[in-house]
């Protein structure tokens, strides 16, 4: 692993400055090349070891926009594990187990706003901090112990415009509770997002998919922009540039810029009137399967979630500012171009990726190859394995 880790990325503009000497120069941020072995997505023994593993260690479960007021919830299986969060009437959101207390059932479906969730089943009800507040028949229950029944909660924290949940498995030593910590600082100190978060408090949609695809595949597809030119020749291509990133690597995430040929303008402007929010995308890999990226009228946070070895659910949480929203609900129009841009372009990445999952089984690489220009992705694969490894 050659990519330099800091604990934080650079200014904006300093990013811009990196970004215009790149176009002069015609080169890009480069790393160490990375051979990923192309067993590491067809094993079921190492499958079963990364989904292990990533239950030992935090994630980002939502972002806070997906559930702005009390009562409001939403259900996610997260490293095959059904969770969903709830904010309750102090403000706090919270992360429960998505079981009912009687005999199991599924207690959120899909998202909504409730004052209290209510069992589809049998109708057992509980608080939005989890408690239970009915049992119909409960004498037919004479051994319950009501208070000690409520939902079972898993250790989350929000900040910075994000819900991170802790392990979902217990940590076996105390070793790894320490890494456990230290991952969930990693999640959990947002300076390098926060201000590119915040604004984009409105969900405008929650889309869940499920893709034909190994869960790295998926999460490979965001991290590099050699692909600009030959994948997205009349969708981003006309108006970003092929193979010219600023990458950072900061802890076990990344920060991938993709500037826009409109950053250009900069150039005759003083520093200290650049402006940057319109004239690139920002992609945080938020390790191991959240991506946060950023577009000109609106936030994306997507989640990759495995389900099997070549099977993951890929659910995009859409945000963008109020005044946005306003526009979105008033004249739609406005913004429909630039969002349907994004999603044919999302279109042609997930038929590459598709393809390189077909790919895998030809039996024609042994790995897979990523060159200096896709570092970020070495940086995920090499992280991934310093976690299996000190998981053993
Ligand atoms: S399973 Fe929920 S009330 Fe029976
Ligand atoms: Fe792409």
């Amino acid at each position: 692993m050659g990519t330099p880790t800091k604990s934080s990325v650079a200014e904006d503009v300093e990013v811009v400055r990196r970004i215009l000497a790149h176009i002069d120069a015609g080169t890009t941020d480069e790393g160490d090349a990375w051979r990923e072995p192309v067993e590491n997505y067809l094993d079921q023994g190492r499958f079963s070891r990364e989904l292990e593993m990533l239950r030992r260690f935090p994630s980002v479960y939502a972002p806070s926009a997906a559930i702005p007021h009390a009562g409001d919830h939403i259900e996610r299986v997260s490293f095959g594990v059904p969770l969903f969060a709830v904010r309750g009437h102090d403000g706090r959101a919270r992360v429960f187990r998505n079981a009912c207390r009687h005999r199991g059932f599924a207690l959120v479906e899909g998202h909504g706003c409730a004052h209290a969730l209510v069992c589809r089943y049998h109708g057992w009800t509980y608080r939005l901090d989890g408690t239970v507040s009915h049992v119909p028949h409960a004498d037919a229950f004479p051994d319950l112990d009501v208070a000690g029944r409520g939902l079972v909660e898993v250790d989350s924290r929000e900040t910075d415009g994000l819900i991170v949940i802790g392990p979902v498995l217990d940590c076996p030593t105390d070793s790894q509770r320490m890494r456990a910590d230290a991952a969930m600082a990693s999640l959990t100190e947002g300076s390098p997002w926060r201000d590119k978060l915040l604004p984009a408090e409105r969900l405008v949609y929650v889309e869940s998919t499920a893709r034909p695809m190994n869960w790295k595949v998926l999460v490979e597809q965001f991290l590099e922009g050699y692909h600009i030119r030959s994948t997205h020749k009349t969708t981003f291509y006309p108006i970003q540039y092929d193979d010219l990133n600023v990458i950072e690597a900061f802890g076990p995430n990344t920060r991938i810029t993709f500037p826009y040929k409109n950053i250009e303008r900069l150039r005759d402007r003083p520093e200290s009137a650049w402006t940057i929010g319109r004239r690139v995308t920002f992609v945080y890999h938020l390790f191991p399967n959240v991506m946060l990226a950023t577009f000109p009228d609106q936030v994306l946070v997507v989640t990759i979630e495995p389900v099997d070895i070549d099977h993951s659910t890929v659910t995009i949480y859409a945000m963008t500012t109020p005044a946005v929203a306003e526009v979105i609900s008033t004249a739609p129009g406005e913004t429909a171009g630039a969002r349907g841009l994004l999603a044919v372009g999302a279109l042609e990445d997930n038929e590459m990726s598709e393809g390189v999952q077909r790919g895998l089984r030809a039996g024609a690489n042994t790995f897979l190859e990523f060159g200096t220009h896709e570092s970020a992705i070495g940086h995920f694969h090499a992280t991934l394995d310093e976690r299996l490894e000190c998981s053993r």
